[in-house]
């Protein structure tokens, strides 16, 4: 079913993501892809109103958990899946190795609960696990949590996540280098403390490398 390209892009808060990833979408676009750019939490009408729930309301982890995996299916099945299935590349501002940064190695959720929902998400019913559908790509913004805090301080009010202390994003930043190391082919690490103009060519390499942009002039 999956024609189409899917990647994601994650990163601890003030990894400084955001900024790259309308270039790349316009780098795609300029290489001949259509692109659908999306986000998560969100991406659907649905997934807004849990996104300003999640970054607003208080709640518990597991109240937490269940409302980024409810918007993620509503966004999976209404954006992302017919997306891929008209062949286009979908950049994606987060997805489940969030949940398992933020909420697993953040909030301390159970990993294997975790994974079981990922299946439950990602493939639908009937939880054949060949059939989960996962990133192509996950471009990870890597950064000292430190560095990241002093990106994030006056930059605007914090939400939720943004206002959590240094502590929790040295266990998110944790939570993604297990992921990392976990699927070693899927991942690339972007070294996000570097300028942007060296953040921009390293993520044109590694979309280069993979013909899906053109290769830079040595
Ligand atoms: P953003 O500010 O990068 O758009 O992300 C919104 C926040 O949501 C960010 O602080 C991380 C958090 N988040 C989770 O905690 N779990 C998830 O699964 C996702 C996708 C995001």
């Amino acid at each position: 079913m999956t024609q189409g390209l899917f990647i994601t892009f994650e990163g601890i808060d003030g990894a400084g993501k955001s900024t790259h990833i309308g270039t790349l979408a316009q780098a795609l676009c300029a290489a001949g892809h259509t692109v659908t750019l999306t986000r998560e939490p969100g991406g659907t009408p649905l997934a807004e109103k849990l996104r300003d729930m999640l970054l607003h309301d208080s709640m518990d982890a597991l109240t937490e958990t269940l409302l980024v995996f409810a918007a993620r299916r509503d966004h999976l099945r209404c954006v992302i899946e017919p997306a891929l299935a008209r062949g286009e590349v979908v950049l994606c501002d987060r997805f489940t190795d969030a949940t398992f940064a933020y909420q697993g190695g953040g909030r301390g959720f159970d990993l294997q609960v975790l994974s079981y929902m990922e299946r439950l998400a990602q493939t639908g019913i009937g939880l054949q696990p060949d059939l989960m559908l996962e990133p192509h790509l996950t471009l990870w913004f890597d950064v000292p949590p430190q560095l990241a805090a002093q990106r994030l301080a006056g930059a605007r009010a914090p939400d939720r996540f943004e206002s959590q202390s240094v502590e929790f994003f040295t266990r998110v930043a944790r939570g993604y280098a297990d992921r990392a190391a976990g699927a070693p082919q899927r991942f690339a690490r972007i070294d996000s403390a570097q300028p942007r103009e060296q953040v921009a060519a390293q993520l044109q390499a590694v979309l280069a490398a993979r013909g899906w942009l053109p290769g830079v002039a040595p």
